[in-house]
């Protein structure tokens, strides 16, 4: 008989999206009309069509697939050179960090990259994450069998809650024990927080002192608005020595259906072995990448490099600007309607204080019912984000004012 990962079996509920989508199906079926004016705030996902300069290049590439003399089969697995150079120039060496071209690996996305990870980490590690967070980094380990089994209140045995409330910023310090591993995302995926430079030079200290890799989930740093805040952890000296850095086009470049994104993992990043010998982890996430992955496609990778064009720049920008004027249009209904709201500010998402006594999942269903509106309930992201909701940014500006709008009138 074949055996199953028993780990699987530890997991909690549904992967917190496809839930929603199933109770906002259900919602749709037993409410036509209502159903016809739903707005959706909820998943995190982009809504206006790519940069013109992405599309011309995604055009001219399926051109060359078209010809033998220029047809593509199998790329490099861990992205095309001029991919690779475009990302290390402008996203890490034009901000002073010191990133080598063969540092970034090319991926069809930080969700699988976070997860994918662990496959270069061993069993044992006590791994840190914030509360709330993004539900992935929770259920990867858990699948790995990293976390131990959950107790009523869903927390996992053996992870370290780090909680982020409105005291700290909802961005946690480094604990007072020892930890292997940390989990970091800012900006923040669903506080919409955005670390400062100190806060991140503090988890670099403390990971040197506890010889600890940081998992760093830049995934949103195109939404960072404050020209003080670091877009990057290697902006940190010393971060190259214990940082993984995950980045993505999604967000940034509109590619949430195109697939690309990257990962760097720096040369001079270790980790022990089980004799308790150093050794780097890029060999072993080449090894993995070369073994399981056969890069992103050709088209994906000449779309995503044009975003480093001027042009590319500019355009992609302009809809990051017009995502956050969707956030201040928010914060402000959302903030007339006498709800306490954090974030909106460096990142798309807004994390909404619920009234007091109204749980997370029943304001979902009192906005979903009464607005017809489709947010994000924080308790999915963690026992900490229990009463409050996630408001996301990414929508047209018809549907932000009239989500706004809606959220003013809603009598709780
Ligand atoms: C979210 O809504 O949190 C994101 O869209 C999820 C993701 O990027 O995987």
């Amino acid at each position: 008989m074949a055996r199953l990962n028993d780990h699987f079996l530890k997991l909690k509920a549904g992967y917190l999206f496809p839930e929603i989508a199933r109770r906002v199906r259900v919602f749709c079926e037993a409410h036509p009309e209502p159903a016809q004016r739903l707005i959706r705030c909820g998943i995190g996902d982009v809504t206006e069509p790519l940069p013109p300069a992405v599309i011309a290049a995604m055009h001219r590439a399926v051109d060359e697939m078209a010809v033998r003399e220029t047809f593509h089969g199998y790329g490099p697995e861990q992205g095309y050179a001029w991919l690779r150079a475009a990302i290390s120039q402008n996203d890490f060496r034009a901000r002073g960090c010191d990133v080598a071209d063969d540092e970034i690996f090319v991926s069809d996305g930080t969700k699988c990259d976070t997860g994918n990870i662990l496959d270069i980490f061993g069993p044992g590690n006590k791994i840190a994450i914030s509360d709330p967070v993004y539900p992935v980094y929770v259920d990867t380990n858990v699948m790995a069998g990293h976390t131990g089994a959950a107790n009523e209140a869903g927390a996992y045995a053996r992870l370290v809650y780090l909680p982020c409330r409105p005291a700290n910023g909802f961005v946690p310090a480094p604990p007072g024990r020892h930890v292997d591993l940390v989990y970091l995302c800012s900006p923040n995926n669903p506080t919409g927080a955005a670390a400062t430079r100190e806060q991140l030079a503090a988890w670099v200290s403390y990971a040197r002192e506890h010889k600890a890799v940081i998992l760093f989930d830049a995934a949103y740093e195109a939404y960072i608005t404050d020209p003080a805040l670091p877009h990057s952890i290697y902006e940190v000296p010393g971060a190259l020595e214990c940082a993984i850095e995950f980045r993505s086009f999604s967000k940034g470049g509109g590619f949430t259906g195109v697939r690309c994104a990257f990962t760097v993992v720096p040369k001079t990043l270790q980790a022990q072995t089980r004799s308790g010998e150093f050794h780097p982890l890029h060999p072993l996430w080449l090894r993995r990448t070369t073994t399981k992955f056969n890069g992103v496609s050709y088209i994906s990778q000449r779309g995503a490099e044009v975003l480093y064009s001027p042009e590319g720049q500019a355009q992609a920008r302009a809809v990051i600007a017009r995502y956050m004027s969707n956030a201040k249009i928010l914060r402000e209904g959302v903030t007339k309607a006498g709800l306490k709201t954090f974030g909106g500010v460096n990142a798309p998402y807004l994390w909404v204080r619920a009234p007091k006594g109204v749980g997370s999942w029943q304001a979902f269903d009192k906005i979903l019912n009464e607005a017809n509106v489709v947010v994000t309930p924080g308790s999915g992201f963690g026992a900490r984000g229990e009463g409050y909701f996630r408001l996301s940014a990414f929508n047209t500006r018809a549907n932000a004012e009239e989500t706004a709008r809606r959220l003013r009138e809603l009598r709780w």
